[in-house]
């Protein structure tokens, strides 16, 4: 094996480069990937511009498809060389948060300091996955194998975007029969809309303006589409609804329009299920909140990780319920990833997700 690897390190806001750096080293709990298949998240981009920090020379990305190169000394039921995912969150599987359920928020809440989102490590706060090799912490907790049936790029969707949108969905406590609105139609969104059809929803609203995505949510499950540069989507589900508002709403972009909105067309008693990163503090209007009274939820997501979420997630794919992969619209090899996200992040050329292969 060789002691030295290319990975796409955060240099500074507005630079990831590809840069050499040491293989890491395997300690008992963990396992050495050989990446096979990445891509780039819209968190990444986040990364890249400087709106979320994380260290200089930190390697970037959280979605490995890959193939066990070494187990640690107490790894135990997996073997070298079998193909495997590992989720973007890497729950230990033991701690106050996993054994409460909710194994993404890992590690918050301890006597060490409040960290949400602790569960979220690759890329964040441990080496990432836009490299050649990765470590996987927690391996027994966090290595899925892939069933021979599926290729890299049917699995690429299921450690984050698939995982989220679905998360989204199934927070809302979809039910069937009900009608769902979902704002945006990003990679996550789409997984929402996907998500939401597999939950049983049969009136589902896609909302967008980018006419490549609202056709693909379309394909994924939408029964309509509104352009919100042509129309006010507010407007346009009530009447679509016949004046009852969605049962559930998604918020998948991360701004106070679309959460707003998506208060506005929920029926008294909906949820809204909200999934975007927000960067400023959001505002509840009166009205829209019905003073309080209005008997609303509302839920956030951080995407569901672990081995057996992983595992559903592979199933559901390899039982011919959805098929991601038409989202993989553009391919790179890792040497050119800095390419990769000057499209991405600027997305161009109707570029929905990038299949990187080291
Ligand atoms: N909760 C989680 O665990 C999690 C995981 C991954 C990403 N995210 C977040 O989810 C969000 C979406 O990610 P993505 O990669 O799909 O984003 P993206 O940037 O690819 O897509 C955003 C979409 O929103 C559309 N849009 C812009 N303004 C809109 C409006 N007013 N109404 C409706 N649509 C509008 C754009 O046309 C675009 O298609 C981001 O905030 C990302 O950071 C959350
Ligand atoms: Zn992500």
């Amino acid at each position: 094996m060789p002691r030295t690897m290319k990975a796409a390190a955060f240099v500074r806001p507005g630079r990831i480069e590809l840069r050499e750096k040491p293989v890491p080293e395997v300690g008992p709990l963990d396992a050495l990937m050989r990446v096979t298949t990445t891509t780039i998240c819209g968190t990444d981009v986040h990364i890249l511009k400087g709106e979320y920090p994380v260290a200089e020379g930190l390697t970037i990305g959280h979605e490995p498809v890959g193939v066990i190169e070494r187990l640690g000394s107490a790894v135990r039921g997996y073997r070298e060389g079998q193909r495997v995912i590992a989720g973007a969150i890497t729950p230990s599987g033991w701690s106050n948060a996993c054994l409460c359920g909710c194994g993404a928020q890992d590690g918050a809440g301890t006597a060490h300091g409040w960290k949400p989102m602790g569960g979220w490590k690759f890329g964040n706060t441990i080496d990432g996955c836009q490299a050649e090799y990765v470590l996987v912490p927690d391996a027994m907790a966090n290595l899925a194998p892939v069933p021979d049936s599926l290729t890299d790029e049917q699995v690429l969707m299921c450690p984050d975007i698939m995982s989220t949108g679905f998360g989204g969905a199934e927070s809302g406590g979809i039910r069937i029969g009900d009608a769902v609105a979902v704002f945006a139609q990003g990679p996550i969104g789409l997984c929402a809309t996907a998500g939401a059809k597999l939950k049983g929803a049969t009136t589902i609203i896609a909302v967008d303006r980018v006419p490549e995505r609202l056709e693909m949510a379309r394909r994924l499950g939408a029964d309509h589409v509104v352009d919100f540069s042509k129309a006010d989507p507010v407007e346009e589900i009530r009447r679509i609804t016949g004046g009852r508002g969605v049962d559930v709403s998604i918020e998948a972009l991360g701004t106070q329009a679309t959460f707003e909105a998506c208060l506005r067309v929920l029926r008294p008693g909906g949820t809204l299920s909200s999934l975007g990163v927000y960067s400023t503090d959001l505002r509840i209007p009166l009205d829209a909140f019905a003073a309080g009274l209005g008997d609303h939820r509302i839920v956030t997501t951080l995407c569901p990780g672990g081995k057996e979420r992983m595992r559903r997630l592979m199933e559901v794919i390899a039982a011919g319920r959805l098929d991601l992969g038409p989202l993989v619209t553009h391919r790179f090899p890792l040497d050119r990833i800095e390419e990769a996200y000057d499209l991405f992040s600027h997305q161009r050329d109707g570029v929905l997700k990038v299949a990187i292969t080291p």
